[in-house]
């Protein structure tokens, strides 16, 4: 460690975590290799820490007793996370091959290649994991487009971007581990009035009352803490962030789930998501949102 706070190796500066509880996350993600995300990613080398939405085509899967069945059901499952990608790309508007990107909370960077893939423009990833972002790089160099993706070890609420330099920005799962007030000002700084937020999330529902023990066990599992709709929307439009499109995904990822839950890939907490979806206490959300 060095008197600035900083590490560095060849490739990445690796900054002290600002809160223990960052630190917390760093290591949680450092150490994370389940192979429902693994073995999801080695299918098409687009590796995703986040959950799928859409019908599943059983005709893809076949027969339970065929020797093909489980092979075919991690192709599924990973068909459903990247369509997932896809539909918070399609909400991110007109974006310009001389754009840049920032995938906030980038994980494994899945998302930040089909973004460049999709638009040719530069994506900048940024994550507390120095594993995930040495991944994420190493991914960009073997398809060659590490002059256009990017990712590195950093707070999203420091970002390390000029006021008004970022065309479009995204949370895809990963606004849960942060203050959404600190969040979103950080997001509405860096972006260009015009520019467009988009996040994809899960929310506990204000019309449950408070956080059902479902959503309590979630936040355990994974170290986080899920936030309210009602939080969302008011975090917004505190900061210049005026939802233009809110989606209501829950019906949309439950056969990912219920899939998930049949396969050998459980992790424990499947239940969880089914029943709080189930009993209306949790809701998988889309929120695109206008920078003023
Ligand atoms: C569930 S993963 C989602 C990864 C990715 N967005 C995806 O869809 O595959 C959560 C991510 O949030 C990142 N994260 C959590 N808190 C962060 C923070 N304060 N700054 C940057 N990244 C953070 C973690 O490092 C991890 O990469």
């Amino acid at each position: 460690m060095s008197s600035t706070g900083s590490t560095s190796t060849s490739a990445l500066t690796i900054p002290r975590p600002q809160t223990p509880y960052q630190g917390d996350i760093a290591r949680y993600w450092d150490s994370e290799a389940r192979p429902v995300n693994l073995r999801l990613g080695d299918v098409d080398g687009l590796y995703h820490h986040h959950y799928g939405i859409g019908d599943v085509d059983h005709t893809a899967i076949g027969d339970s007793d065929d020797a093909q069945h489980e092979e075919r059901l991690v192709a599924e499952l990973h068909r459903l996370e990247s369509a997932q990608a896809a539909f918070l790309l399609d909400h991110l508007g007109p974006i310009g091959r001389g754009d840049t990107l920032v995938d906030a909370g980038c994980g494994r960077g899945g998302s930040m290649v089909m973004a460049h893939q999709r638009f040719g423009c530069s994506v900048e990833g940024l994550t507390l994991s120095s594993k995930q972002a040495e991944f994420a790089n190493a991914r960009a160099d073997e398809l060659g487009i590490a002059d256009h993706v990017h990712a590195r070890v950093c707070n999203m609420l420091h970002m390390p971007f000029d006021t008004g330099q970022i065309a479009a920005s995204w949370n895809n799962e990963s606004s849960m581990y942060v203050d959404l007030h600190d969040l979103f000002a950080e997001h509405s700084r860096v972006l260009a009035v015009g520019g467009r937020y988009v996040t994809i999330t899960g929310c506990w529902n204000p019309r449950y009352g408070q956080p059902s023990k479902w959503v309590s066990q979630i936040n355990a599992h994974f170290e986080c803490n899920i936030h309210s709709r009602r939080e969302y929307l008011r975090a917004m439009a505190d900061n210049r962030l005026v939802p233009q499109t809110v989606i209501d995904l829950t019906s949309a990822t439950l056969p990912y789930w219920r899939l998930r839950a049949t396969s050998s890939l459980v992790t424990g907490i499947e239940d969880a998501f089914l029943n709080s979806y189930q009993d209306g206490s949790f809701q998988y959300l889309l929120i695109a949102a206008d920078r003023i």
